[in-house]
């Protein structure tokens, strides 16, 4: 792998887009790595995946223009695709992925965080799709998931525009869940960069995600994003089916059982995932 860094610490794992120099821009050759690694992760032992970039400034600031910029309208369309499998594998993933956004997430790196189910970032992120500045639509699900997100209207705004935002204006519109800033001491000296705040607030909520009962919370995402294709009558369906799954593990008999056991010394074993 060249471009892809992949780390499993023990019931997660973090995946980082490794191309610093380019900003981590998407390439064809980045995309089938991140495909790959995809394919590879262990998904007996490992319950949450973040997703991140390499360096203090960007998450990923796009797809990679010089790439794009001979391509004939077949091989856009084909382009466009390869994205879209690839982001559409991270959205149904059958684990919760993290997005820890760390800088730049224009174009194609803010439509690979859309297609998380978290995002948090540090206080120097941006987010935008600056694709019609550039004579194209966002490809790779902006048009579909940053309305989807956020709303239609803003959406709308955002992309008209290929206006880029800060990160607490992501914050204020719902894009991000938490903005992280660095921590300082008493006289005001960096102890901690935004960046390394952002990872270990990502892999702290990773961990809290593994600890509990993995068949239960892959439940809980298949049923979050087909509950939201589908009507409200269907939805409900969609639910009951996948909470019964539930019943029946050994997991659900063990974390029930913990509860109406009295004995309060007792300590809460892990759960197995089966
Ligand atoms: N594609 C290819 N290379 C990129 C890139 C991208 N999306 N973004 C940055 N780079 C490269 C630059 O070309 C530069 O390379 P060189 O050192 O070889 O010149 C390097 O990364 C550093 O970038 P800058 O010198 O531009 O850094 P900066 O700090 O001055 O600016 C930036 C940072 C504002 C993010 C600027 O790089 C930028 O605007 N990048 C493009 C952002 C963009 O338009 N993204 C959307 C792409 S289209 C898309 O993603 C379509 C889709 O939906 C699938």
């Amino acid at each position: 792998m060249e471009y892809i860094l992949y780390e499993q610490k023990g019931q997660y794992a973090i995946l980082t887009i490794n191309r610093e120099k380019a900003l981590n821009a998407l390439n064809s050759q980045v995309l089938d790595e991140l495909n790959e690694v995809l394919d590879n992760v262990n998904l007996d032992e490992v319950r949450a995946l973040i997703i991140t970039g390499a360096g203090a400034k960007s998450f990923v600031a796009g797809a990679d223009i010089g790439e794009m910029s001979t391509l004939t309208k077949a091989e856009g369309e084909a382009f466009g695709k390869k994205g879209n499998d690839v982001f559409r594998k991270i959205e149904t993933f059958p684990i919760p992925v993290i997005a820890a956004v760390n800088g730049f997430a224009l174009g194609g790196g803010c439509e690979l965080s859309m297609s998380c189910d978290i995002r948090i970032c540090s206080d120097n992120a941006v987010f935008g799709q600056p694709e019609v500045g550039l004579g194209i639509t966002p490809g790779f699900g902006g048009t579909q998931r940053l309305a989807r997100l956020i709303g239609a209207g803003m959406a709308k705004q955002m992309i008209y525009t290929a206006r880029n935002i800060k990160a607490p204006e992501a914050y204020r519109i719902g894009l991000v869940n938490e903005v992280y800033a660095a921590e300082t001491d008493a006289d005001g000296n960096v102890v901690k960069s935004a960046g390394e705040v952002l990872m270990t607030s990502a892999e702290k909520m990773a961990s809290t995600i593994a600890k509990n009962a993995p068949i239960a919370v892959r439940n809980c995402k298949k049923a979050i994003n087909e509950g939201l294709d589908a009507d409200m009558d269907e939805a409900i369906v969609i639910e009951e089916k996948l909470f019964g799954d539930c019943f029946e593990t050994e997991d659900q008999k063990y974390g029930m059982a913990f509860f109406l056991d009295k004995n309060k010394e007792k300590v809460k074993e892990p759960f197995k995932n089966c």
